[in-house]
Parts: structure tokens; sequence; C-alpha cells
């Protein structure tokens, strides 16, 4: 029996420069259990054939090598559009009777891809339920959901009851593509299927953890909605506290996503909420000089395209270590890496034995690009008594596994289809991580706001930032 994913926002950009190179791909590599109708929904009109031709020549565009023309005339001919406004209920009824032809009365899982603006999340979900397609009779019926979910924790819980008044929250897939990078799945991997690391992973060995995600290109054409959001609600309170979560949870019970979701939750309900002073002394906001000048930027706008955070997580495992968190734009490389960075040797046996925390023992995810681990070690050198020196343990994805990485969509729309919700966030989980940002946002919007650090595009943000991290006796390992 066919499955159906309907994609709201079909003429969007995600659609045809993520969604449909990923499902291209699944399609292609005979990963879909099934066969797999797409049907395109926004108010451009297109015919079936227009849309046809639009997403080819983006899949084109993204896939690369991999793009096969008989593979995508084969794929291609279960795509279809249907013009449609989401504001109209007349329209849902449409598209459920079109839905209804295309499945030939025989219904398997279908899913529901809000790739719009977040302002259309309500009246999509609503309209879906009044056009009974929320209904579980015949087959399972799931709504993803892009971020941002909602711009602080009220309109959060807001929208999650509005979703909830049509679908059960197992019918609801929040995404973060952050999970569904191959790398971040490794970490619980690395933690979870080894056996070295987990009895260091904690405040005995590890003197801080630092979480950077790090962008080289400015705002661009997302100005209008970045200008409203900035880095905070872009990037933090998702991408960033997932990474922290993955990085910090217990083991959970089993592999299965509320296992999972039960342990990330507890990491979030046990970092300890900055208050207004805090928020002084432990965040730091910066802008990139230009950014004004970008269009749909207002010429006065203080909106923050870097942060830096540092979080404190009340539980056995962490009292005491220091989480620093940092994002921004128009950075000096694009890099996402976690640092774990463990005591150096109580003891100086060796002239060159580290004392300081720059040369002791570290670990580096490295989330994007170049995928993969290294670990930092001192080694002896050779014929040079007993002289150290810094070396690493580099563990290099493309090297060990060659063959190009699967883009994140891949796996989380796979999983969306397959009804596995584990690299998906739950509700408590988004709400749980609002409650984090609020206060930093309240205070950073607030009169007697915290400063701008302005900082020079290309730069690992505001030097000031670097020497908030010196003042601490730690130092921002920046490796492009
Ligand atoms: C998105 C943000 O969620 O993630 C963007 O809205 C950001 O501002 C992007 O550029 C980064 O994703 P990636 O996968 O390129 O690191």
């Amino acid at each position: 029996m066919a499955a159906t994913i309907v994609i709201f926002g079909a003429s969007g950009d995600l659609t045809g420069r993520k969604l449909i190179p990923a499902l291209y791909q699944l399609f292609r590599k005979g990963r879909l259990s099934s066969p797999l109708n797409i049907v395109g929904v926004s108010r451009t009109k297109f015919s079936h054939d227009e849309w046809r031709t639009e997403l080819a020549t983006s899949t084109e565009k993204f896939a690369g090598d991999s793009f096969d023309q008989e593979k995508w005339a084969q794929f291609a001919e279960r795509i279809y559009y249907q013009p449609g406004d989401i504001g109209q209920a007349e329209d849902f009824a449409a598209l459920a009777k079109f839905v209804d032809e295309i499945e030939g009365g025989e219904s398997g899982t279908r899913i529901y891809y809000l790739s719009t603006a977040p302002r259309f999340y309500l009246p999509a979900v609503e309209h879906l339920g009044q056009a009974g397609m929320a209904c579980e009779t015949n087959g399972p019926r799931r709504v993803v959901i892009e971020k941002p979910f909602g711009r602080d924790l009220k309109s959060a819980k807001e929208l999650n009851k509005a979703v909830h008044e049509v679908f059960a929250e197992h019918q609801v897939y929040r995404i973060d593509h952050y999970l569904g990078k191959e790398t971040v799945q490794n970490l619980l991997v690395l933690r979870f299927g080894n056996t070295i690391f987990e009895p260091i992973w904690n405040r005995n060995y590890i003197d801080h953890v630092q979480i950077t995600v790090a962008e080289e290109v400015e705002v661009g054409s997302r100005a209008g909605y970045y200008d409203s959001a900035g880095v905070v609600r872009d990037m933090v309170q998702n991408h960033l506290l997932q990474l922290l979560m993955v990085t910090a949870m217990e083991a959970p019970v089993r592999y299965e996503a509320d296992a999972i979701r039960n342990e990330k939750v507890k990491v979030l309900h046990a970092i300890r909420p900055l208050d207004a002073e805090q928020v002084r002394t432990d965040t730091f906001r910066g802008q990139y000089r230009g950014y004004t000048a970008s269009e749909g930027v207002k010429p006065t706008s203080r909106t923050p395209t870097f942060a830096a955070l540092k979080l404190g997580i009340d539980n056995w495992r962490w009292q005491g270590v220091p989480f620093y968190l940092r994002s921004g734009k128009a950075m000096s490389c694009r890099t996402t890496q976690i640092v774990i960075q463990f005591y150096a040797p109580p003891q100086k046996l060796f002239v060159d034995t580290p004392t300081g925390l720059g040369e002791a023992n570290r670990l580096v995810i490295q989330v994007q690009p170049a995928e993969g681990i290294q670990l930092h070690f001192q080694t002896k050198v050779p014929d040079a008594g007993m002289r150290m020196r810094q070396t690493d343990l580099n563990f290099n994805y493309q090297k060990e596994f060659r063959g190009v990485m699967p883009e994140a969509y891949e796996r989380l729309l796979l999983d969306a289809l397959e009804g596995d919700a584990s690299l998906f966030a739950r509700a408590d989980e988004v709400e749980a991580a609002w409650k984090i940002c609020d206060p930093i946002l309240e205070a950073w919007e607030a009169k007697d706001k915290p400063t701008l650090f302005m900082y020079d595009p290309g730069f690992w943000g505001p030097e000031e930032c670097l020497d908030w991290m010196t003042a601490q006796g730690r130092q921002w390992f920046d490796t492009c």
C-alpha cells in the first residue's frame, strides 16, 4: 500500500532545496518500504507537470552527481500538485478528496509536512482536523512541524495545545534537522555503544564543555524572518540545546522514542535558568558589522546575530561543569563542534606535563563539516628526553566510510514515514527549551538590555567574548 506525503509550502525554498531531494535520495537508494505519493500544496497555480519540472531542476542542482534522469522519471510519476490556500477550509475539503483519489481508496501512512511560515501552522492543523484528515481509522496520520515552534514559552504552549486538539502527541513530529545529522546520532553511539567514554563523562574528569555552531554565511535572503527572530530563537532554543541534551543525557533504557526523549528532557529540567543578573554575567550578545545594511533588516535593528552562554546543569553528573554554547552568523568558517575539555593531570611528572587546560586532554566531536572525532593527548617526542607534545587520534568519516554523508532530512523523513519519533522533539521538550531561553530573551529585550557587541564578519564573534572566556581561565577552541 502506498504512503502519501502532503507538503504544505510546496513552492517554498525548503521543499525544493531539502525535502524533495531527500525523498528522491530515499527512492533512489531503495529505502522506501512502500511506493510514495507526494502532493504539493501552495497558493501558486501549477499543473502537476509544471511542478514536476520545477522540482527536477532543483533536485538536479542539489543532488549533484547522484541525479539520474531515469530514476527521477520513475520517482516523479507519483508527484502531484494541488493548489490551495491554508486559510481556506474549503481548500482542505478539496485536498482530502484529491488525496483519497490518488490513494485509490487504499489509504496507508499519511504525512502532512508543514513547511510554511510559522503563522500558518495553526490554520493548517485546524483545517486538517475539520476536513477529517487527522483521523487514523484508515491508517497512520502524522503531522511534521518545522521550527521555530513558537517564539517563547507562552506561544509554544498555545501551539502545542492547539495541535493537540486535532492530533494526539504520537502523531506529532516536531523537526529539528540537527538530530538528523549522522554525527549527532553518532554521539549517542560514541557514548552508549562503547564502554571507555562513559566512566569519564562527568564532573570528576571534565572541566567544561563547549558547543559551537558557527556559520560563515550572513543572513542573506532570510533577513526578514531573521530580524524578528535573532540567534537565540533561530539556533539556541533548538539546535544548540539539542546538541547539549545529546551530550549530557543519561543512557536511555532502550533505543526507543520516549525512553530517549525522557532522558533528554531531564537534562533541560536540570539546567539552572538564568536570572537577570546572570544574563548580564553569563551571556553575550553580538551583531556583525554590516548586518543592518542587509535588505529586509531595519537600519536601527539591535537583533543579535551572535550569542554565547554559560549554562549549568544541576545533577550528579554535571554539577559544577559549565556548558558554553556559542553560535553566530558571518563567522570565520562554517563549523559545528562539541568540545569535551578534560582536566589537566594532577601531578606535573614531566617537564611538559600540562598544568593548564590548553594542553590537557580534549575530545572534539566535529559535527560538520569534515565530520569526525579527534582525541587530543600528550605524546613523548622521540629522541628528546621526556619532552612531550600534544598529538591526536583522528577519526574522519570520509576516510573511514567513503561515500557522501546523507542529508539530515533523509533520515528524518524516513523516520516520520516509519513512525519512529526518536529524533523528533516532544511537546514537553520544546516547552522546557523555551523555559531556558525565555529569561535570556526577556533580559536581552528589556529596556536596560546588556551591551550588544559588534564584530567584523569573518571573526569568531566579538573580541570581548574571547576576553570573557579568558577571564574564566578558559579559551574557546576554534578550529576551521
Ligand atoms: C536553520 C536556521 O535552522 O539552520 C538557519 O534557521 C541556519 O539560520 C541553519 O543557517 C543551519 O543549518 P546547517 O544544517 O546548515 O548547519
